[in-house]
């Protein structure tokens, strides 16, 4: 068997664990694996290397991803002939697709509508994805942004100030959820839930009255900023569209930590985490996740069970069909209602 590898959309840390563990279950097996560059322009532009036991070498714990990644879509870029046209020549039987839920989608597309024999494997620091209870990437970014917490307090707690910490997540909260409660955060807004400016201030307020004067508060970067009024307003970067023409998000810290200065009278500063969060070398937890992810995509391709995607559902390894993986997993409320015990 000749199975290809790609990373696609954003990377994460935990990318090259799944890359070689694909690779190295293949291997050992008696198959071939290959790299395609470049997430699915490699497949419409013949870009590849070989993946042996020497390419995937040292690499477990390093973060990004030696394939390179692009969001290039075959079916919006009228590649789709190129791509089978790539399985022929290349003598595929059978690609792993590394990504977030808008690859699932166009892995699904190209399955379903031209019966590509292709896997899909979750990765993103967001955690979004369905159908799978964890993404690899998202303990890292969560450890990442915990850490960035522990290092604000004690300077929020010097300064007497309001630290406002914006971090990504795309539509969904679970890195400042997660993080939030693991950094002791006073405050957490995301955007699965209203929190309206005047909740954060008076929060602030109470903990003063409690003789804190410094607080510590996480934004989702998608998380719209609401008030008392039903006023609601997405803040988005100038340039609001990325090369592909999806959303960028970013700006709700500033507009935020404004609207509390204004409101409570105490200093406020902001810290954007940005693509920190995506960098650095994965925790082990992740490097496991990758590993298994792999391990499980390898098996579904080697029998055939194509149109699949690897998922960890409690502690078990599954195979779940690549619909159920392009519906946006939100963040489960109770992590929000057990952090707000802390606020005070
Ligand atoms: O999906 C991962 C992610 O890091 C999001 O959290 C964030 O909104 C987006 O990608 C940023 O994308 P880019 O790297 O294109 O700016």
């Amino acid at each position: 068997m000749r199975i290809g590898v790609l990373t696609a959309g954003g990377d994460c840390p935990g990318l090259n664990a799944a890359i070689r563990a694909v690779a190295r279950s293949a291997i050992q097996r008696g198959d071939e694996a290959i790299g395609i560059r470049r997430g699915y322009r490699g497949l419409a532009e013949n870009d590849y290397i070989t993946l042996d036991m020497h390419t995937v070498a040292g690499i477990l714990q390093l973060g990004g991803t030696i394939l390179s990644t692009s969001s290039f879509e075959p079916v919006r870029e009228n590649a789709v002939e190129k791509v089978e046209r790539a399985f022929t020549e290349q003598r595929l039987d059978a690609v792993v697709a590394i990504g977030g839920e808008h690859t699932m989608e166009i892995t699904r597309q190209l399955y379903a509508d031209h019966g590509l024999p292709l896997v899909g494997v979750p990765k993103t620091i967001d955690n979004d994805v369905g159908g799978t209870d964890f993404t690899f990437g998202f303990d890292t970014a969560v450890q990442t942004v915990t850490d960035a917490i522990d290092r604000l307090h004690t300077t929020a707690q010097s300064h007497d100030r309001i630290m406002v910490v914006e971090v990504m997540g795309r539509n969904t909260g679970w890195i400042a959820a997660y993080a939030g409660l693991a950094g002791g955060a006073d405050g957490i807004v995301i955007p699965e839930t209203i929190t309206t400016v005047e909740e954060v201030a008076s929060g602030v307020l109470r903990r003063h009255d409690h003789g804190k004067d410094f607080s510590i508060i996480v934004v989702a970067e998608g998380a719209k900023l609401a008030f008392a009024s039903g006023e609601e307003r997405l803040i988005q970067p100038v340039k609001d569209t990325d090369e592909y023409g999806y959303p960028r998000l970013g700006g709700i810290g500033v507009a935020l930590a404004t609207e509390l200065e204004s409101r409570t009278g105490y200093e406020t500063r902001v810290t954007v985490l940005g693509h920190v969060q995506r960098g650095g070398t994965p925790t082990s937890t992740d490097r496991v996740l990758a590993t298994r992810f792999g391990a499980c995509a390898y098996e579904l391709a080697k029998t055939g069970d194509f149109g699949k995607m690897a998922a960890i559902q409690g502690t078990e390894m599954v195979g779940i069909p690549l619909e159920q993986a392009t519906k946006v997993k939100s963040v489960d409320l109770d992590i929000l209602e057990i952090a707000k015990r802390f606020y005070t």
